[in-house]
C-alpha cells in the first residue's frame, strides 16, 4: 500500500501467516520472502512447520509457536491466525463507539485472518489517503463460534521492524508539566510506554517515536505511532532475541477483559501510524492529518477567536458585574470571546459541592446564563461556558439522588479527587442524564463555546474492562453533545492538559494544554506537544506575572509571544492592569489577527530545542509559504554566552521577506542556509520574534 510518501508491505507466506515487510520512505512495490528461521524453536506440526516466534507478523497472538508480547490474546488455547481473504474499497470503515479519523479521500484494504479451530476471526482494516503521510489500522475481533471468547488483550496495531538499533521517544509529565519529551534506547526485552489513570492522562501521552538514535529534526528514520483512544492505552515494545523490534499499541492490557458471545465483535480503536524522514516531516504529517481528518466540523479549519476566560481573574468568586465589567474591557482590547469558567451552578464557591447541578446560581447571576451571554453579546463577544459533565460532587443534589451513579466497587467508599467524584458512564441511564443536563443549559442561551473539564483520575473502577466501557460512555455523551451542537466550539481540558489525545480531538478541534501558563514552563510543554500536535489544537493563555505557581516574573511581552503560537487568549484580570499592558494587550491582539492563519494551519518547524538549549525555537510558515511567524525564547540570560546563530526552515528560497517588526529585509535562501544571530534584550526570559511576510 502507498500514502503520500510511505509505502507498506505485508505479504502472506507459504503457510498462510499475514507477515509484516516494511513500513517507510516509499519503495517499488515488491515483497522479497526471506529466511527467518531460527534453532531451538517450536514448530507447528505438520506440513505447515512454521516457527511463529520467528516471523514477523502483522498481528501476532500468543501462545501457540509465538511466545513474544502479542498483539491479541484469548486465553490459554492460544490463536494462530491465517490469511483468509482482502478486500479493497473507497472510504474507510466507520468504528462501532469509537471516534476515527474521516475517510474522506480514502482508500482501505480490509484483510481478514482467522483461526479456524478457536473460531476467530480478526478483521484488520489499513487505510491511506494520497494527500497525507499517515496510515490508519483499526482491528475488529470476532467471536465466530458458538462459545464464550474472553479477550485479554487486543492492540489496535502491532508492527515488527527488523532491526532494534533504534531508540524511542514518548510524552511524559505531570499535572502543569505535560508532555515533556523522553528519549531511551531500545534494549533486549519489553518496555510498556502506558497510563492507568482512566483518562489518556498527564504522565504518558498516546503518542510514541521509534527511531534511528541519530535521527534529527531533518533527517533519519522515524516512526510516530498515535492511538485514537482517551482512555488507558499503551504502546508496547519488545526487542526480541534475534534483534527484531515488535511495537503493539492501542488499550492497555492492564485490567482489561472483554467477553464476547458468539457471533460478537470487538473493535479495538484507531491507531494512526507515520514513517517519516527526520522528527519535524514525522510532526508535520501529523499535524497535517490531525486538522484535516481527525478535527472536524465549523471550527477545524476556522481562525479561533481570541478569549478571555476569568478563571485566574477571579477563580469561583465573582458576580455579574465583575465579570461584565471584564468583558467590557476585553471588547476595547479586541478580545472575541469572553468564557465564564468554573463557579456559575448550584452553590459553588468552592470545589468541594455542585458538580453535577448544572443550573444556574442566580445569587451569582441575577439574569441567568441567557440574560448573561445577551449582556456579553450586546458588548461585541461572544460567550462560552465551562462545564465538568463526568463528575458529581458528594454535596450535590444529583449525588443525593443517585449516589450509585457515582464509579464505586462494593467494599469500600471511593477515593476522592479534588473532593469529586467520577459519574459511571458506563450506564446508560447516566449518560443520557449528563446528554440532557448539558443539553439544557447550552439550549437555552446564546453560547458559542464549550470547555468540557474533566478534573480527577478515575478510581475504583469495579471490574476489568470498566475504563474501556467509561471511554464509550465518554464518547457517546461528548458526541451526542457536540453533533447536536455544530456551531459551538469545544475545547476539551482536563486539570490542563491531561486528556490530550486524537480522540478527544474528533470531537474538539482543541485542547487546554496545561494549567501552567509560565511562558517559560509552556516553551517546553508545548515544543514537546508540538511533536504530535498541530498548534491550532493547543490553547494558549497570557496569565498574570508573576505566575501563580512558578512566581516567575515574565513580561507581558514575553508571555503574550510564547502564547501567540497557540490558541490566543487571556486568563487574568484585565480591570487591575496598568495602561502600559492594556497598550500592549491591544497591540498582541491586532498581531493576533494577523498571524493566527499561520500559526494555526501552516508548517511547524522546531528550531532550537530548549530541552537541550538555553533558547527554546520555533516557527509557523503558512502553506503558500507568504507569511512565517518565529518565536525564539532564551530561558535564562548568561554573560558573554554563545552566540545563537540559526537557520530558518521551511521558507521560499527565491523570495524577498520582510520582518513587519523590525522592517528589515532578508532572502528565503539566507535564511535558511546562512542563518541569523538572534539577539536578544538583556535579562532573563526573554524572546525574539520575526513576523515575515513575502514582499
Ligand atoms: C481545571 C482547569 C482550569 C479551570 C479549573 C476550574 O483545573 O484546568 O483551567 O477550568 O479546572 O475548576
Amino acid at each position: 500500500m502507498e500514502g503520500k510518501d510511505f509505502s507498506y508491505v505485508m505479504r502472506v507466506s507459504r503457510e498462510g501467516y499475514l507477515l509484516h515487510d516494511y513500513f517507510g520512505k516509499k519503495i517499488a512495490p515488491v515483497t522479497y520472502e526471506e529466511d527467518e528461521r531460527g534453532w531451538w524453536c517450536v514448530q507447528t506440526q505438520g506440513a505447515d512447520g512454521a516457527c511463529l516466534d520467528e516471523l514477523r507478523q502483522e498481528y501476532p497472538c500468543y501462545g501457540h509457536t509465538d511466545l513474544r508480547r502479542p498483539a491479541l490474546s484469548c486465553g490459554p488455547a492460544g490463536l494462530v491466525l491465517k490469511y483468509a481473504g482482502h478486500k479493497i474499497f473507497a472510504g474507510k470503515p466507520k468504528l462501532s463507539g469509537l471516534p476515527s479519523a474521516l475517510g474522506d479521500g480514502a482508500e482501505t484494504l480490509a484483510v481478514t485472518l482467522r483461526d479456524d479451530d478457536a473460531k476467530v476471526s480478526v478483521d484488520l482494516n489499513y487505510t491511506v489517503y494520497d494527500d497525507y503521510g499517515v496510515l490508519c489500522r483499526s482491528a475488529v475481533i470476532t467471536n465466530e463460534g458458538d462459545e464464550k471468547v474472553t479477550l485479554d488483550r487486543a492492540y489496535s496495531a502491532s508492527l515488527e521492524l527488523p532491526r532494534c538499533d533504534l531508540s524511542e521517544i514518548h510524552l511524559h509529565g505531570s499535572w502543569g508539566r505535560e508532555r515533556h519529551i523522553a528519549e531511551n534506547s531500545l534494549v533486549p526485552g519489553v518496555i510498556d510506554i502506558s497510563n492507568a489513570r482512566g483518562g489518556s492522562g498527564h504522565q504518558i501521552n498516546p503518542f510514541v517515536i521509534v527511531k534511528d538514535p541519530a535521527a534529527t529534526e531533518d533527517q533519519g528514520f522515524c516512526l510516530g505511532i498515535m492511538p485514537v483512544y482517551s482512555g488507558n492505552h499503551s504502546t508496547e515494545i519488545e526487542v526480541d532475541q534475534r534483534g527484531r523490534t515488535r511495537i503493539n499499541s492501542g488499550i492497555a492490557p492492564f485490567m482489561f477483559e472483554k467477553t464476547l458471545g458468539p457471533r460478537e465483535s470487538f473493535t479495538a480503536p484507531e491507531c494512526l501510524l507515520a514513517a517519516a524522514d527526520g522528527l519535524g516531516e514525522l510532526s508535520r504529517s501529523f499535524h497535517d492529518f490531525i486538522r484535516d481528518r481527525v478535527c472536524r466540523g465549523k471550527f477545524a479549519h476556522a481562525p479561533r477567536p481570541i478569549l478571555i476566560n476569568n478563571w485566574e481573574a477571579t477563580y469561583m468568586d465573582f458576580d455579574e458585574d465583575k465579570l461584565l465589567s471584564i468583558a467590557k474591557l476585553a471588547s476595547e482590547l479586541g478580545i472575541e470571546l469572553f468564557v465564564l469558567d468554573d463557579g456559575w451552578f448550584g452553590k459553588r464557591d468552592n470545589d468541594r459541592c455542585s458538580l453535577g447541578d448544572w443550573v444556574v446560581n442566580l445569587k451569582k447571576l441575577p439574569s441567568g446564563i441567557g440574560g448573561l451571554a445577551d449582556k456579553i453579546n450586546k458588548m461585541g463577544l461572544k460567550f462560552g461556558l465551562w462545564f465538568e459533565p463526568e463528575m458529581v460532587s458528594s454535596d450535590s443534589d444529583l449525588y443525593r439522588a443517585h449516589p450509585d451513579w457515582a464509579i464505586h466497587s462494593e467494599i469500600r467508599s471511593p477515593g476522592l479527587g479534588r473532593s469529586q467524584l467520577v459519574l459511571d458512564l458506563t450506564r446508560r441511564e447516566v449518560q443520557d442524564h449528563v446528554i440532557n443536563a448539558v443539553n439544557s443549559v447550552l439550549d437555552s442561551a446564546n453560547i458559542e463555546y464549550v470547555k468540557w473539564d474533566m478534573n480527577r483520575y478515575i478510581t475504583d473502577m469495579p471490574r476489568k474492562g470498566f475504563n474501556y466501557e467509561y471511554t464509550l460512555g465518554y464518547y457517546r455523551v461528548m458526541g451526542a453533545i457536540v453533533e447536536s451542537h455544530p456551531n459551538v466550539l469545544f475545547e476539551g481540558c482536563s486539570a490542563g492538559g491531561g486528556r490530550f489525545d486524537a480522540g478527544v480531538l474528533c470531537y474538539m478541534p482543541q485542547i487546554w494544554t496545561s494549567d501552567d501558563t509560565d511562558p517559560m514552563e509552556r516553551v517546553y510543554i508545548q515544543y514537546g506537544t508540538s511533536m504530535a500536535y498541530p498548534p491550532s489544537t493547543m490553547g494558549s493563555h497570557v496569565t498574570d506575572g508573576p505566575n501563580q505557581y512558578t512566581h516567575r516574573p515574565v513580561s507581558m511581552k514575553t508571555r503574550g509571544d510564547v502564547a501567540l503560537s497557540g490558541n490566543f487568549g487571556y486568563e487574568l484580570d484585565i480591570t487591575k492592569l496598568p495602561e502600559s499592558d492594556l497598550e500592549a494587550i491591544k497591540a498582541q491582539t491586532a498581531l493576533c489577527r494577523e498571524l493566527r492563519e499561520t500559526v494555526e494551519y501552516g508548517d511547524f518547524y522546531r528550531l532550537s530545542d530548549p530541552f537541550k538549549n538555553n533558547v527554546g525555537g520555533w516557527m509557523s510558515v503558512s502553506k503558500d509559504k507568504a507569511k512565517a511567524y518565529v518565536t525564539f525564547t532564551k530561558m535564562l540570560f548568561k554573560p558573554n554566552s554563545w552566540y545563537a546563530h540559526i537557520r530558518l526552515k521551511g521558507l521560499d528560497p527565491a523570495a524577498r521577506y520582510t520582518d513587519k517588526f523590525t522592517r528589515k529585509t532578508y532572502m528565503g535562501d539566507m535564511l535558511m542556509n546562512r542563518g541569523i544571530l538572534l539577539n536578544f534584550p538583556h535579562g532573563d526570559f526573554v524572546t525574539n520574534t520575526m513576523w515575515l511576510v513575502r514582499k
